[in-house]
């Protein structure tokens, strides 16, 4: 069957407003019976620990295309009512789906059964069940470039790029973002792989015309950073949504504390939500207890959960923001502790 554009971008992509629902009964069942829903259960009180420990800086890792699915205001919650106070996650989260509805565009419900050839032909990019309009996404490329034309030439962490991009979005944001939301709240978002997203085609631009003038962002920069956050941190929880390079990059910084003669404490706190499992001994799927034996996360307070984001992360973010614990919990403002180049 063919379709035209404006019938295949019809329909936009709703975010799932946790505030709506109250899932603590439901979470309350879950923990009197088994398998996931127990696991699910149990992460939600070690959530509801780290959000009572006065000494625990909250870490949410991002993985995935959790935005593009709807999980955006979700994100905004817990950045807004300091349900967490650092973020490390992938380019694409960052920049072709968060940055990218802030400028105003948006994900579109698609099917699974779509003709890609049609797709492409009519410049339609396609996440499983969801479409994007590809001639948007370029509009998100370039102004990743023209924020880095109006940098002062250096190298910058991820961390300081992604901050100037919430200072456009201060400016020229056409809905709501998460970046924008963690720039208000000085919260840093770190992208270990930065490059590696709509804000890479953006910068190869940007360097190819600038050359000797230009930025480079600086990953080794953004690990100091984060390790720094970390040193200066009594206690660390992670919540990470999805595996992927910011789950090692983020349990990591206890080995470059050690590295630099800091005696960091591990992760005293940890939770992953992922589909993937520990049997072909890869990252994504490797437990937080495995992550013991290298001396990343404590033993005792971590828990694994396996089932898929768009399912189980509302139900705890709505547990935890009905319980409130947030309430007592203090802003922690990490940018402000680094100083900005430009
Ligand atoms: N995801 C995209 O659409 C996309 C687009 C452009 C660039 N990229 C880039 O590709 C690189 C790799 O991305 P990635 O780390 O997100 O890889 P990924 O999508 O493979 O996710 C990593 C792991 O997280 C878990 N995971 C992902 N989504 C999940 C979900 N909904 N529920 C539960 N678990 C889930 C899975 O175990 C998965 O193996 C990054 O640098 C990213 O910026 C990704």
């Amino acid at each position: 069957m063919k379709y035209n554009k404006k019938e295949l971008l019809k329909t936009k992509i709703e975010h799932i407003d946790i505030k709506k629902f109250n899932a603590i009964p439901l979470i309350d069942s879950f923990d009197r019976m088994a398998f996931q829903s127990r696991n699910l259960a149990r992460s939600c009180k070690i959530y509801e620990k780290m959000l009572n420990d006065k000494d625990c800086v909250i870490i949410l890792c991002l993985a995935g295309s959790l935005v593009s699915a709807g999980l955006k205001k979700i994100i905004i919650e817990l950045i807004k009512n300091n349900m967490i106070d650092v973020i490390v996650s992938t380019g694409a989260i960052v920049v072709d789906q968060d940055f990218f509805e802030g400028l105003g565009f948006n994900h579109y419900k698609g099917f699974v059964s779509a003709d890609d050839n049609q797709l492409r032909e009519l410049m339609i990019d396609r996440i499983y069940d969801t479409f994007i309009d590809e001639k948007d996404l370029r509009v998100c490329d370039m102004t990743t470039k023209k924020i880095a034309d109006s940098m002062k030439p250096g190298a910058y962490s991820s961390r300081e790029f992604i901050n100037k991009m919430g200072e456009y979005l201060e400016k020229n944001g056409k809905a709501e973002s998460f970046v924008h939301e963690a720039y208000i709240k000085d919260i840093p978002i770190f992208c270990p792989a930065f490059s590696d997203s709509s804000a890479g085609f953006g910068l190869v631009f940007h360097q190819s015309e600038k050359r000797d003038k230009s930025i480079a962002i600086d990953s080794v920069k953004d690990f100091r950073e984060l390790t720094e956050i970390k040193v200066n941190s009594k206690d660390t929880g992670l919540l990470m949504i999805g595996g992927g390079v910011p789950k090692n990059f983020v349990q990591d910084t206890v080995v470059a504390a050690d590295i630099l003669g800091v005696d960091a404490p591990m992760h005293k706190y940890a939770i992953q939500l992922t589909v993937a499992d520990e049997r072909d001994g890869a990252l994504s799927g490797s437990t937080l207890k495995e992550a013991n034996s290298w001396g990343k996360v404590d033993s005792g307070l971590e828990q694994m959960v396996y089932g898929e984001a768009t399912v189980i992360f509302p139900l705890l973010a709505s547990y935890a923001y009905h319980k409130k614990s947030w309430k007592n919990r203090k802003e922690k403002r990490f940018n402000k502790i680094f100083k900005e180049q430009s």
